[in-house]
């Protein structure tokens, strides 16, 4: 499949779409504390994202049953929320959420630390959004998606960290997940090229531990092998003739 290339009308639009994602993330950042549950996000998600005149991406998107991924811990993607599953001090969790507004997709995910947690896993979650904002850095007309990738591997395993190899980024635009596939690995200069107008999901997913996952039997709950707690970031990213616009901040 060709990689869509958006005008600059349709990158306005995806930039309100993210403007609404950026403040669900806003209101749901308010909303993590000790004793508040994963649904207690959704239900804060639910209401802003109705509020701002924008529909969930992920609800009913292959039957998800909700607008908001929660992922606790040593869960790295897909987790359900839940009523049962109750934020404790030291946890961390990991909020992805998609918006569609006029058509357009954008989708981001924060992971946030509940109170205060251990100085490892706070490392953890420094060195992925910052192996974001340098895969991010990357993102210019001529540079490949091998830059992007091999910026965040080797920020994150010379930390000591497991990259994911099982999901990965992707384009987006009219629909959530659009070509190319934006690997948080690779080689420099290797790769599609990219060009103004595509717009990327990028979103390093990183272990503490090593990079192996495997999904529940809930058929959604990535979890990593070996129990280690993992971190993920994500912003849409227009890439433009002067470099980059980030879409949902
Ligand atoms: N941000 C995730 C992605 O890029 C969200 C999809 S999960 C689903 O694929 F719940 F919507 F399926
Ligand atoms: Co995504």
């Amino acid at each position: 499949m060709a990689i869509a290339i958006k005008t600059a009308q349709e990158i306005e639009k995806m930039r309100k779409s993210g403007r609404v994602l950026r403040q669900v993330h806003e209101a749901i950042r308010a909303a993590v504390k000790p004793g508040a549950t994963t649904m207690d996000l959704e239900k804060v998600a639910e209401a802003k994202i109705a509020e701002l005149g924008g529909r969930p991406a992920f609800k009913g998107y292959m039957d998800y049953p909700a607008c908001l991924c929660t992922s606790v811990n040593n869960e790295v993607i897909h987790g359900i929320p839940s009523h049962t599953r109750r934020l404790r001090e030291g946890d961390v969790v990991s909020v992805d959420c998609g918006v569609i507004l006029d058509g357009y997709y954008s989708d981001a995910a924060v992971t946030h630390a509940v109170g205060k947690v251990k100085p490892e896993i706070q490392k953890l979650l420094d060195v992925t959004e910052t192996s974001l904002e340098m895969a991010i850095e990357q993102v210019k007309p001529g540079n490949t998606l091998g830059d992007i990738g091999a910026a965040v591997q080797e920020y994150c395993e010379a930390a000591g960290f497991g990259v994911v190899r099982e999901f990965v980024g992707h384009g987006i635009g009219k629909k959530m997940h659009e070509d190319p596939q934006v690997p948080n690995y690779g080689k420099k200069g290797k790769g599609t090229k990219l060009r103004p107008g595509m717009v990327l999901a990028i979103e390093p997913m990183i272990n503490a531990g090593g990079p192996e996952v495997k999904v529940l039997n809930d058929g959604w709950t990535a979890v990593t092998l070996d129990g280690s707690w993992s971190a993920h970031f994500e912003h849409t990213v227009a890439v433009t003739q002067a470099g980059h616009l980030v879409l949902t901040d």
